[in-house]
Parts: C-alpha cells; sequence; structure tokens
C-alpha cells in the first residue's frame, strides 16, 4: 500500500515521502480502516518539524492522528459486524508509528468510532482533534451554561467549533478573538455574538462593555503565553481559563490579578483525555453531529501525494479550517 512517512524531523519538502508498505494485518482487539480521508493539525506539523522532539520516537512515523474511512478487516475478539462500518479515528499516530497517512491503518477497535449517518468521511478526519478539543474545553468543569464565555481564536479549527459549542450549550454569551474581517466573518456566522479584533481593538473595553463590566466567566484559549495577563484583566471573579494551546513554551501569569479573582485554569490535551472525558466528549458531539447542529470547514482537500504541500500550508497559519488529504476509498 502507499503511505507518506519521515525519518527524521525537518522542513515538510525535505523529509515527508512516499513510500510503499505492507497493508497492515489488524490484531487482537484491533479494528483495519481502508483510509478515505487523512485529517492535518497543527500538532503533526509540529511533530514533523521537530518543535517539540528532535529526536523521532520510531524509526519512521506515519503522521497524522485524525481520519477517516471504512472497516475492512477485523481481529480477534471484535464483531465481524464492524466490517463495512463507516468511522472517524482519534489518536492514530499519539504514541504510536503508524497515523493515518496511508491507505490501511490498524489500531485499536475502540480508536474507530461509528461516523453518524449523514456526516461525510472528510467531516470525519476533522473530528478526532478540532471537533472533540473543542468539546471538552467548552464541556469541562460543568460547562458554559448560562456563562458569559470568551473563545480566543474564534475563527480556528478548534475554536471554530467552540464558538457553536459554546452556543449549543447555552453560554449567555458568546464573544470570540479574530484577526481579520473574513475571520470575523467566519466567528460570527458560527454564532459569536460579539466578535473582536485582538490585534485593532481594545479587547478588555470591548469585552467590558459587552459584558456589563462582569467580565467573561470562561476563557477558551489558543495561546495562553500570549494572552494570559490579557485573560485575567478579562476574567470575571470566580472565572475559569480552560487552555487547549500555546505559541510558547514557557508562559508567565501575573500572580495577584490571578489570585484576587480566585482564578481557575485548566490544561489539558485531547490526546490524554481519560476515558470518562473523552466518552463524554464523543456522546455530546455525536448528539450535535445526529442533530446537524454543527457547521464544518474544509478549507483545503489534496491527495495523500501533495502531503508536503499540505503541511506547509497548516505551518503557514493561512488558511481559515481544516486542511484534509484525500487518500482513497471513500465519498
Ligand atoms: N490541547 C490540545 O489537545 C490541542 C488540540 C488541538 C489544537 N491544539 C493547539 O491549538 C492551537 C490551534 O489549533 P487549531 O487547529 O485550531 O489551529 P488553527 O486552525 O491554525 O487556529 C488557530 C487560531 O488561533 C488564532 N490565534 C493565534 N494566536 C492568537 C492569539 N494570540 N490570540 C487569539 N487568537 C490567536 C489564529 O488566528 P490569527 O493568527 O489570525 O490570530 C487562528 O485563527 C495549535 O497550537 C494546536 O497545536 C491543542
Amino acid at each position: 500500500m502507499q503511505a507518506a512517512a519521515y525519518s527524521r524531523t525537518g522542513p515538510a519538502p525535505d523529509v515527508l515521502e512516499l513510500i510503499q508498505m505492507d497493508r497492515p494485518v489488524p490484531g487482537p482487539g484491533e479494528v483495519r480502516v481502508r483510509i478515505a480521508w487523512s485529517g492535518v493539525n497543527p500538532s503533526d506539523v509540529k511533530s514533523r518539524a521537530g518543535t517539540r522532539l528532535k529526536t523521532l520516537p520510531f524509526a519512521r512515523v506515519v503522521p497524522h492522528s485524525d481520519g477517516s474511512g471504512v472497516i475492512d478487516a477485523v481481529g480477534d475478539g471484535v464483531s465481524k459486524e464492524r466490517i463495512g462500518q463507516r468511522v472517524w479515528i482519534w489518536n492514530a499516530a499519539w504514541n504510536r508509528a503508524d497515523g493515518t497517512a496511508a491507505e490501511w491503518i490498524a489500531l485499536p477497535s475502540a480508536q474507530a468510532v461509528a461516523l453518524p449517518a449523514g456526516v461525510s468521511l472528510e467531516v470525519g478526519a476533522c473530528l478526532g482533534i478540532p471537533a472533540l478539543t473543542a468539546c471538552h474545553a467548552v464541556g469541562v468543569d460543568g460547562g458554559v451554561a448560562g456563562k458569559r464565555v470568551l473563545v480566543a481564536g474564534g475563527a480556528g479549527a478548534v475554536g471554530h467549533y467552540a464558538v457553536q459549542m459554546a452556543r449549543l450549550s447555552a453560554a449567555s454569551c458568546v464573544i470570540a478573538t479574530v484577526s481579520s474581517e473574513e475571520k470575523a466573518a467566519h466567528a460570527r456566522a458560527a454564532g459569536a455574538d460579539v466578535v473582536i479584533d485582538y490585534r485593532r481593538e481594545d479587547v478588555v473595553a470591548r469585552v467590558m462593555q459587552a459584558t456589563q463590566d462582569h467580565g467573561v466567566d470562561c476563557i477558551i484559549e489558543v495561546d495562553f503565553a500570549a494572552n494570559a495577563a490579557l485573560d485575567l484583566s478579562l476574567l470575571a471573579p470566580e472565572g475559569r481559563i480552560v487552555v487547549y494551546g500555546s505559541g510558547a513554551s514557557n508562559m508567565s501569569v501575573p500572580f495577584v490579578p490571578a489570585i484576587v479573582k480566585n482564578a481557575r485554569m485548566s490544561f489539558f490535551i485531547v490526546y490524554n483525555l481519560s476515558d470518562a472525558d473523552r466518552a463524554r466528549a464523543t456522546r455530546q458531539l455525536h448528539a450535535w453531529l445526529d442533530a446537524g447542529s454543527l457547521q464544518h470547514t474544509i478549507a483545503l482537500r489534496v491527495p495523500l501525494e501533495q502531503i508536503a504541500h499540505a503541511h506547509e500550508v497548516v505551518e503557514s497559519g493561512r488558511v481559515i479550517g481544516n486542511v484534509v488529504l484525500r487518500v482513497g476509498g471513500g465519498e
């Protein structure tokens, strides 16, 4: 079968190559999926670039944790009824050498989740990281019902889902920050009540105006290193900052504003959600998918052969929405 892989970290065109591999055979408890779409996320790009670790955990890495396709074989202990099921995949490249940038993948049955009817396979390749991250961020610690919520980067792949999900979760006010008119329109269409251009506007003044000087009860944060001080200026007493991203690996948090507000901060990475949190987020996500309540944004679809281009596009931050690779075998 064909796959894309790298055996050293570095720039996408230098290290990503198309290779031939043996088609995997599902082991006990595993399913084999004929991949239709492989989702490219910033995390995949950082791993390949060597931003996190310069040395690879495996001699060769087939990238990408997200993907979708159809189960075509099962290992011992997995019901044959799963054969033919359309699925979305999570954590395929997390602590594993072989991700979804390949024509087939074998992985534990639980990591291939039946895709709700009516949801396309290309959307299925955006669920494992962007949608589930947003779903957990909005639902964690009692959720956001009745709360004033700020989604930093409300036009991002995660942020756009978070705006929608905060709205669907009955937040009393959803505020999004963006950096352009196009992104403002995208966040507004997702349901943001107030959209603020954080590069050009006085974010504190706009948030205070929108919340009658109360501040926001919950911030869903894409870049805590850049925004920690701002967030603490905007946060209401007893408020919570849910951090899923940071543009820098070290950050400083102003102590006095944090302590006088009894600020709560929680950090999470979607790869390491507990079983209970993952199950809760997945249940909620499927309820919204079943109801057709979510808008999805596929910014770029390219064939597997153009994986290096896809990585460069994600790296550039230029697109609004998700980037997916067409691998074959699907809609
Ligand atoms: N913890 C987790 O499990 C998890 C899961 C998914 C993603 N992430 C991380 O979260 C980040 C975003 O991922 P993504 O897929 O949503 O990427 P994306 O589609 O590129 O979106 C990022 C968005 O954040 C905005 N942004 C960047 N810096 C900002 C700032 N200082 N203030 C406000 N907005 C800002 C960007 O717009 P402008 O640059 O135009 O402002 C962009 O709209 C990445 O670092 C990724 O690795 C973490």
